[in-house]
């Protein structure tokens, strides 16, 4: 196994989950039970866990002092205020949170998010220092040269302004919309290659805090494809959904040796 090599010195990689609206709280202290023992060994890489709201008090629990990170699936973009139902990045951090995941494609799809809202959620995960899990990725299959000229230009907005330490702590998940989610198949090892390929140019040109960013694949992610997506010099790390829902499943993906070879 190598220590992820051709992934750049400056970035480990990510492998991790989020549960979706999944796991009654009890069920996810089960969960973690038997997580934590199958992944004490991995040492090489960062894992993260993201529950539903309702449970983070137990990943907390669970969590704390393993090799498991863990944090929210969203949050508002306010610190407080007026704003029933909503989660705040404080609320968060004080948890413990060190993710927070933004602009999933089911959010933009069911809550309207919109890429201004998206930007000020990363924001506000970013003031209260956690490390922004920001999901983006096209609607529709198409060439991966036009999905990358795509995509840039949204991380262009999304990222513009903000200080190079910041931008660092920034995670960047590609996830085709139409690879998410039961019934669809996961982009090839070659789409996804390319895709990262184009996105790590383009961070490597913002200079020190662009070259840490770190840019993981989603979308149908499986202990059979892990190893593909992985061994593109450009993926980063996984972000994995529907498979992860069994803890031995997340634990084998979570394991899967990163080789530093060529795409
Ligand atoms: P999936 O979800 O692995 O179930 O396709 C991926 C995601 O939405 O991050």
């Amino acid at each position: 196994m190598s220590d992820g090599g051709t992934k750049g010195a400056q970035r480990r990689p990510l492998i991790g989950t989020s549960w979706k609206m999944h796991l009654v709280p009890s069920a996810a202290a089960a969960y973690l039970e038997t997580l934590v023992p199958l992944v004490s060994d991995i040492v090489d890489r960062d894992l993260f866990v993201l529950p539903p709201f309702p449970a983070l008090p137990i990943a907390r629990e669970r969590l704390l002092g393993t090799n498991v990170a863990f944090g929210a699936q969203d949050v508002h973009p306010e610190d407080e205020g007026p704003y029933t139902g909503d989660v705040s990045a404080p609320m968060l951090a004080d948890l413990g949170c060190r993710f927070v995941e933004v602009g999933h494609a089911e959010r933009r799809r069911d809550h309207g998010e919109t890429p201004p809202l998206v930007a000020a959620k990363v924001r506000a995960v970013l003031r209260w220092r956690m490390e922004p899990i920001v999901c983006i990725g096209e609607a529709r299959r198409q060439h991966p040269d036009a999905v990358a000229d795509a995509l840039i230009a949204e991380l262009a907005s999304l990222l513009g302004g903000l200080a190079a330490d910041d931008v660092a702590r920034v995670v960047i998940a590609y996830e085709p919309v139409w690879a998410i989610g039961a019934g669809a198949e996961a982009a090839s090892a070659h789409e996804v290659g390319r895709v990262h390929a184009a996105i790590r140019g383009w961070l490597d040109g913002l200079g020190d805090g662009g070259r840490r960013v770190r840019v993981i694949y989603g979308g149908s992610v499986d202990p059979q494809n892990a190893s593909a997506l992985l061994a593109q010099s450009a993926v980063d790390g996984l972000f994995v959904g529907r498979r992860a829902l069994n803890p031995d499943v997340f634990a084998a993906i979570a394991a899967t040796p990163v080789e530093s070879n060529e795409s």
